[in-house]
């Protein structure tokens, strides 16, 4: 199969086909409207490639999801998150010597300019999380310099990947009214994280394993998702040429959305919705199922996953062993297996393919590890950056690349004569 072949108003056109290393197949359109003069309609970019990409395979039907051909499950059991964000950016596992050395650097560059400091100190401390994370890591366009030069770049990546976890752990403390608490380099990724966020200058604090375990596991499983939102958005703001601190603030702002990245902390809530109404999970069921009550079921549904999402089968199992040695029960974690299991059996959901994604049992571990629900969307920030970084890279590299421009189909008026409401 090479080309494939489109009859339009009698005519016919012929179109490259392109396959990829996963046989997956697209009509490479690329000329159709130079050689039709019509464009291909298709709203929410569903049918639509926008790059070739060499990072994330994944197979919605069989729920295979692989990191530069490492498959999640191996992954999330054996790896380290850095090691994880050296792979995504860089292509390959580090050896090592090489990782150790990524992970000084990372260290080295969690400290924030003190001036920053000041910003954070200038929001309310009823902000949301996601925007002060948004605009800080915008705000760091405005401290570094950015150029096209590999060896800047790839300093503004460590300075990125190290900072982020500082910017976040800050937000929360402003929120809480509690002193901000510096990273340390003797702590690895994770445990400086939650260091930073839990410590307080009036006693020692040790981070327990089982949260470094498990934030370490859920950071790994949102580390990359292909050509989602967030990612379409960090490529398409990139495309311009404009710089990576300022393409990956844009990713956050749209990961922000309750149908994106926003639907962990969506999913909590609706749980306690739940909890709060006796737990009566046959009414959400119907209320998701019901169109005109414009409530759907947080935390399932996939755009690509069709059977199941192999991230939330490794959290659903994780939930229940950190929340066994935290020594935690959460009701919320018993409705949340029931709403899944009557929701599993409703023809409502069956037809439409529509399962638990990595959202939904995300939320109940970030609870029972103390993370506040208004942080839960950026705890997948800090997860998503390294496949953010490592598209943006990707995009920035390929000779394909062309500013980022869809085309539309025109509904408003036609032609019409302006007629002056006061004659100048
Ligand atoms: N509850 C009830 N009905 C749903 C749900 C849901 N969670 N999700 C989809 N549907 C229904 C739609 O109403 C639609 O029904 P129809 O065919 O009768 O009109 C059908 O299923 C298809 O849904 P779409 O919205 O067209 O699917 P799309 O692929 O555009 O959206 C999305 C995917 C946004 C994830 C959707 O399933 C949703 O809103 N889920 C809830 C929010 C959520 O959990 N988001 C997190 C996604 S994962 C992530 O970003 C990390």
């Amino acid at each position: 199969m090479s080309t494939a072949k489109l009859i339009l108003d009698g005519q016919e056109y012929e179109f490259p086909v392109i396959v990829g290393s996963e046989n997956e197949v697209g009509i490479d359109f690329t000329t159709l409207r130079a050689k039709t003069k019509a464009i291909a309609y298709d709203p929410g970019y569903g049918n639509t490639g926008s790059c070739r990409s060499a990072i994330t395979y994944i197979d919605g039907e069989a729920g295979i999801l692989r990191y530069r051909g490492y498959p999640i499950e191996q992954i999330a059991a054996l790896a380290s998150f850095t090691e994880i964000c050296y792979l995504l950016i860089y292509g390959e596992l580090p050896h090592h010597d090489q990782l150790r050395e990524f992970e000084r650097k990372i260290t080295y560059h969690t400290l924030l300019h003190e001036d920053m400091k000041k910003i954070f100190d200038a929001y309310p401390a009823t902000a949301h999380p996601m925007a002060i994370l948004a605009a800080m890591v915008m705000s760091l366009a405005s401290f570094y310099e950015e150029s096209d030069d590999p060896e800047t770049t790839d300093l503004n990546i460590i300075r990125l990947l190290g900072k982020i976890i500082t910017i976040a752990a800050f937000s929360y403390k402003r929120s809480v009214g509690q002193p901000y608490v510096y990273p340390r380099n003797d702590l690895t990724y994770t445990q400086n994280f939650l260091n930073m966020m839990y410590s307080l200058p009036t006693e020692p604090y040790k981070v327990p394993d089982v949260l470094d375990r498990a934030l370490n596991l859920l950071l790994i499983l949102h580390a990359d998702h292909e050509q989602n939102c967030s990612t379409s958005t960090v490529r398409m703001v990139g495309s311009s040429q404009a710089g990576l601190f300022a393409s990956i603030g844009a990713g956050i702002c749209a990961l922000s959305g309750p149908l994106h990245g926003g639907a962990n902390q969506e999913v909590i809530e609706m749980l306690e919705m739940i909890q709060a109404d006796g737990g009566n999970y046959r009414k959400y069921v119907d209320m998701a199922k019901d169109k005109s009550s414009n409530f759907r079921l947080m935390g399932f549904g996939h755009r690509v996953y069709r059977n199941f999402d192999p991230r939330a089968t490794i959290l659903k199992k994780s939930a229940d062993e950190v929340l066994e040695a935290l020594g935690v029960h959460d009701p919320l974690l018993d409705i949340a297996k029931n709403l899944e299991e009557i929701a599993l059996k409703d023809s409502y959901f069956i037809e439409r393919k529509l399962y638990p994604n990595v959202d939904f049992y995300s939320g109940i571990i970030y609870r029972a590890m103390g993370i506040p629900t208004n942080m839960f969307t950026v705890m997948f920030a800090i997860g998503r950056l390294p496949g953010w970084i490592a598209q943006w890279r990707e995009m920035r590299a390929d000779s394909e690349t062309r500013i980022n421009r869809p085309r539309q189909i025109y509904t408003g008026a036609t032609e019409r004569p302006f007629v002056p409401i006061f004659q100048r």
